[in-house]
């Protein structure tokens, strides 16, 4: 069957996939910035999966006021780069999982989380700045992608605790799955920022931090806290974070509990208006577990 190897977490700042498109990354401005994910890099050409469900959302890009979906899965078997208003990033288009995304749907939507189903969608900063910063500039991304937008725009948007359970239901879809694949979730968006308002530039390292610790040892806990205490302490865009519970709960045993192991931890201010926050988790104790059968 298929199982969740592992969890990446982390920013999605455009201007990252601007400095990179510009080949900008040596500059003392963005240097420490990529330094943060050279580790990273080797990890994920090392570790390579199968398949990436990645968890982000969409700016207005392939839903805007017309049209606002809680969560949607890509269900297509490609996703091309979206115009943000200079052209679609140079990097390539996605390609999809149809047939582990159709699965998945039946699974969570049988779990009563009630998806919105997408055979056609353009992807935007949110997944590709993700690719870029663990992939690197490649011709091709070297395994198959299956988006999932999250609102975290428009209220009303999801909570944490809603998140996580998608996440634990995730884990259950996958590990359901009859073929031998390795999927890695990713939780992308944040940490603390605000583009707007009186607030705009907000930025809450202490915050920021204590988040990163309690997602790793007590996921669970940080899934009770409340829209308001994002938006507060970390900024209105702060919210984003929800996205990253769901990555978090596909490592979740139903209890809340499940070891993981920490790769790498990084945290940078700033980039653009935006804290970035990086985590890589493994998950070791189920993924050595012989599979089922043998013996
Ligand atoms: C910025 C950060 C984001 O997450 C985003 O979606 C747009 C802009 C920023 O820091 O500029
Ligand atoms: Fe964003």
């Amino acid at each position: 069957h298929a199982e969740i190897t592992g969890a990446v977490f982390t920013s999605h700042v455009p201007a990252i996939g601007a400095a990179l498109d510009h080949e900008k990354t040596e500059e003392p401005y963005w240097r420490p910035l990529f330094d943060g994910y050279e580790y990273s890099k080797a990890w994920e050409r090392e570790n390579l999966p199968d398949v990436i469900f990645l968890v982000y959302n969409d700016h207005a890009s392939s839903f805007d006021l017309s049209l606002i979906p809680t969560f949607v899965l890509g269900t297509g078997a490609s996703f091309p780069t979206a115009d943000e208003g200079y052209g679609p990033r140079p990097v390539p288009g996605v390609e999809g999982d149809p047939d582990l995304a159709a699965h998945i749907a039946h699974s969570l939507i049988r779990d009563d989380f009630d998806l919105t189903l997408a055979n056609e969608l353009t992807v935007d900063h949110g997944l590709t700045v993700p690719l870029s910063l663990m992939f690197g500039d490649v011709e091709k991304w070297p395994c198959r992608v299956i988006p999932f937008h999250v609102n975290v725009v428009q209220y009303p948007v999801p909570s944490g605790a809603r998140c996580f359970r998608l996440g634990q239901a995730l884990r259950k879809a996958v590990e359901s799955y009859d073929r031998p694949l390795k999927v890695q979730v990713w939780g992308t968006g944040g940490m603390s920022h605000q583009l707007q308002g009186p607030r705009a530039g907000l930025i809450n390292r202490e915050w920021d931090n204590a988040f990163l610790d309690r997602l790793i040892a007590d996921p669970a806990g940080l899934a009770e806290v409340p829209h308001l205490e994002y938006v507060e302490e970390a900024g209105s865009e702060g919210i984003e974070l929800v996205m990253w519970l769901i990555a978090r709960g596909a490592l979740s045993d139903v209890d809340g509990s499940g070891a993981v192991e920490v790769k790498h931890r990084f945290y940078h201010v700033p980039a653009s208006n935006t804290a970035v926050g990086h985590l890589i988790l493994e998950n070791h104790p189920r993924a050595q577990e012989p599979a089922e059968g043998v013996n």
